[in-house]
């Protein structure tokens, strides 16, 4: 019998224990999680500004996650492994149906994507052919560019009202877990009790049932960009650095005299 993480056991953890997330897109990182007991791993979308370049998430393909999601899928994780239908892939149900197919056949125990009742067709149709579900509500990185700008959600009260009917929305079509990205705290916690579902907050406060970082964030992987909410717990980059250049110096020939 396998022991991995399946939905229901992230979903029970909701009021009994903190649910810990991390994203990764390779094989290393998924294995080093896994080793480390984290219960959920994300192939996020996040992967087009840490790995490979982009200024935003919109530029991430179905291709590139397949890819990075089969590299990590190759850890075969106890976790649950969940990955990030990008931009534009979910546009209307029977699109949304097929690229999560095609995540599940790469490896995905999981998928997210972006969106309350605006994408609920989507998620009934994926949810309704049997593929785990997770939500992702507040700033939603795949709006980044109508949006102007990363900002924090819920502060206004129609902002306010219509996260938590989001919420609500999605846990009732049967998302296993919902991912609040800066949702004014106060907010988050509101939502938090208004489902049976987890959330998964990030830059939401200390108060949702989980938490999710992405993992170039938590290690100063990334140094040229630190979201605010978050201090590196290592300062991962500065000892590369220093490392690469104490190894070019010792295999240089020492200066004659
Ligand atoms: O793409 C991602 O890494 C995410 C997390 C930040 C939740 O969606």
């Amino acid at each position: 019998m396998s022991n991995r993480i399946g939905p229901d056991q992230i979903r029970a953890m909701k009021g009994r224990e903190k649910i810990p997330a991390l994203t990764a897109y390779d094989f290393p990182m998924t294995r080093l999680l896994d080793e480390a007991g984290i219960p959920l791993i994300l192939v996020g979308d996040s992967l087009g500004m840490v790995v490979l370049g982009y200024k935003d998430t919109t530029s991430v393909t179905m291709e590139e996650i397949e890819h990075h999601l089969r590299a990590a899928a190759r850890a075969k994780p106890r976790a649950l492994l969940a990955a990030d239908l990008p931009y534009r892939s979910y546009d209307d149900p029977q699109l949304a149906l097929k690229n999560a197919q095609r995540l599940i056949a790469a490896g995905a125990d999981a998928v997210k994507a972006e969106g309350g009742r605006k994408i609920l067709p989507q998620v009934q149709a994926i949810v309704g052919a049997g593929i785990p579900f997770i939500g992702h509500l507040g700033m939603l990185p795949q709006s980044v560019r109508e949006e102007g700008g990363y900002r924090i959600k819920g502060k206004i009260e129609s902002e306010r009202a219509a996260l938590i009917e989001d919420a609500k929305a999605l846990a009732a079509v049967g998302a296993f877990a919902i991912v609040l990205e800066l949702v004014a705290p106060p907010v988050a916690v509101e939502m938090t009790r208004s489902i049976s579902v987890p959330t998964i907050g990030i830059g939401s406060g200390l108060d949702c049932d989980g938490q999710i970082l992405v993992t170039s964030d938590l290690l100063g992987l990334f140094p040229w960009f630190t979201p605010k909410f978050i201090t590196p717990r290592l300062n991962a980059a500065e000892q590369m650095r220093t490392v690469i250049t104490e190894w070019r110096a010792s295999i240089s020939p020492s200066p004659k005299i």
